[in-house]
């Protein structure tokens, strides 16, 4: 046993014996003074923290960005420096709705929330693998994420609630349609598109802002499951996107995304027929079409799960010189929640923990609480506060951004009043093919079994308006009691699109 080290107790004092806890006679009982028990069930108890109130169940590797087109015109943000410039980011993935134990191969809208280790500060871009979401005020957001959660007296999911809630909220119909298409459900992380979704600003060193839409299109294709295939996969395993994810990176098999940016001058704010800030619309490419800027590979496997992915603390509130936010109601909302989620679920100062912790010096006077573990003495003990005469860390304006121009009186103004929920959707409805679109009712159909009836006329009212074959659709794979088989092996019926 010469070459093996020593097991210690937290203390560091060398343990004797880890067999055999300490009796009182041969068959006990127990010694409480076995503190080498207590120590060991103490710390059993303690191993779980709070999982992620959404987006519980993920998966996550390191990488790199890449730099491949100068944009460092429209944003002064050192990430964009110069062509070739590496940046290591961390990519988490996952589910919004099950739990930690879920399964992978679910249908559920999959996060897709990078972190890059910039040398001024981490910038998060906490998006999902869709460029749009289902509600556009944050006011409605934990409304939403409790229909997709379980019924408080039945402890299951509640189709019922979910086709409640969307057909109530038309503004949900983009993302309800995405959800329901083949995209609704990728084979694994590296099969899918990432979105920042929200609208952002870049500002440079002129002063000049511009608002900013980010892309990853996936070098890997699309890849998806239909429901059928993934209750094989799911009988199978639970983990299929650990597992592709995981092994795929181990193997050397290196997944890689192409980073777009769509660019809005700042006066084109009103001409658009869409908010641009409205987080249920895109803005089309035809419009604002996609720039060039990168690409991400991801090529390292986290060495500890729990310390590197559990622990690791998104926010959209991370951002740094040359990205701002915008008037995005949902991003504010989201300014808020994320850091007071981490400082619930991970502690006060979790942005100290390694794989959260940036690259770049941190100097700042925030002080002590529990885990206070690392050095922050801005290096000299008077130096505690600020402004101080004892040489700590000050302010400068270079990182200042620019002046937002608002106006308007402060009221709860009707979102949709006036809004546009179905031309989107429409727009695309009308790029599936007919076979896409015959999986997308029969997926409907299925998700809506055992809903009341007058719930599926109301949400078949909204399919009217977006295109009445798309109505007329789901309510043919309805009448089939379309359900989970396989719709590959069923020949889709023409489809005439309206004009
Ligand atoms: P384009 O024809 O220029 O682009 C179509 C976009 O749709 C592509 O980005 C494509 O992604 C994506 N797409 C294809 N199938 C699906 C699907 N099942 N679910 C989600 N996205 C899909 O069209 P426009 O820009 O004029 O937009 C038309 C519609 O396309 C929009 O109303 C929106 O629903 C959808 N869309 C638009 C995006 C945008 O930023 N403009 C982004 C994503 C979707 P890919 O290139 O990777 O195949
Ligand atoms: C996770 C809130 C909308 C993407 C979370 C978490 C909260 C939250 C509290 C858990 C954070 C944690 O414990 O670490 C909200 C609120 C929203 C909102 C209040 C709206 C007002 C969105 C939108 C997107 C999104 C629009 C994508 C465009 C994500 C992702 C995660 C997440 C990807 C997981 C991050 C990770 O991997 O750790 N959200 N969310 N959320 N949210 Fe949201």
């Amino acid at each position: 046993m010469a070459d093996r080290t020593t097991l210690t107790t937290t203390a560091g004092a060398p343990v004797g014996d880890n067999q055999n806890s300490l009796s009182a006679g041969r068959h006990g009982p127990l010694l409480l003074q076995d503190y080498q028990l207590i120590e060991k069930l103490a710390h059993q108890n303690r191993e779980r923290i709070p999982e992620r109130v959404v987006h519980a169940k993920g998966w996550g590797a390191f990488g790199q960005l890449t730099i491949t087109n100068d944009i460092s015109r429209y944003t002064n943000a050192r990430v964009f420096a110069q062509v070739g410039k590496k940046t290591d980011l961390l990519i988490r993935f996952s589910t919004v709705a099950g739990e930690q134990g879920a399964a992978d191969a679910e249908r559920d809208v999959r996060g897709f929330a990078i972190k890059f280790y910039t040398e001024e500060g981490n910038w998060d871009l906490v998006g999902n693998n869709t460029p749009v979401f289902f509600v556009r005020d944050p006011l409605k957001f934990p409304d939403f994420i409790r229909t997709q959660k379980r019924h408080p007296r039945t402890n299951m999911r509640s189709p019922t609630a979910m086709w409640d809630f969307w057909s109530l909220s038309p503004e949900s119909l983009h993302q309800v349609t995405i959800l329901f298409s083949d995209r609704g459900l990728p084979i694994g992380p590296q099969f899918m598109n990432g979105y920042g979704s929200h609208t952002y600003s870049f500002w440079n060193d002129a002063g000049e802002r511009y608002w900013v839409k980010f892309h990853f299109k996936t070098q890997q294709g699309h890849r998806h499951y239909t429901n059928e295939e993934s209750v094989g996969v799911i009988g199978h395993t639970r983990e299929s996107y650990q597992e592709a994810l995981f092994g795929g990176i181990e193997r050397g098999e290196y997944p890689r995304w192409n980073m777009f940016v769509q660019i809005m001058p700042e006066t084109d704010v009103g001409k658009t027929p869409y908010d641009p800030f409205d987080l249920t619309k895109v803005w089309p490419h035809g419009d604002y079409p996609l720039i060039e800027v990168g690409v991400v590979e991801l090529n390292r496997n986290p060495d500890n799960y729990f310390a590197e992915i559990e622990q690791a603390a998104f926010s959209p509130s991370n951002i740094v010189r040359g990205i701002g936010f915008s008037p995005d109601k949902m991003l504010q909302g989201r300014i808020f929640s994320y850091a007071d989620a981490h400082r619930h679920r991970l502690g006060t100062h979790y942005e100290a923990l390694p794989v959260n912790a940036p690259r770049c010096p941190v100097h700042h006077y925030h002080k002590d609480g529990a885990m206070r573990f690392f050095r922050n003495d801005t290096g000299n003990p008077d130096a505690y506060y600020e402004p101080n005469s004892f040489g700590g860390p000050v302010e400068d304006r270079k990182f200042l951004e620019p002046p937002l121009r608002i106006s308007g009186e402060a009221m709860r103004y009707d979102h949709r009043e006036g809004n546009d929920d179905y031309s989107q959707p429409r727009a695309l409805f009308h790029l599936f093919d007919d076979a896409q679109r015959y999986r997308l009712f029969r997926n409907l159909a299925a998700a809506m079994q055992g809903v009341p009836q007058h719930i599926v006329d109301r949400q078949i009212g909204h399919f009217e308006k977006i295109d009445p074959a798309y109505a007329a659709g789901v309510r043919a794979a309805l009448a089939e009691g379309s359900g989970f088989e396989d719709a590959r092996d069923t020949q889709p019926p023409a489809f005439e699109p309206a004009e």
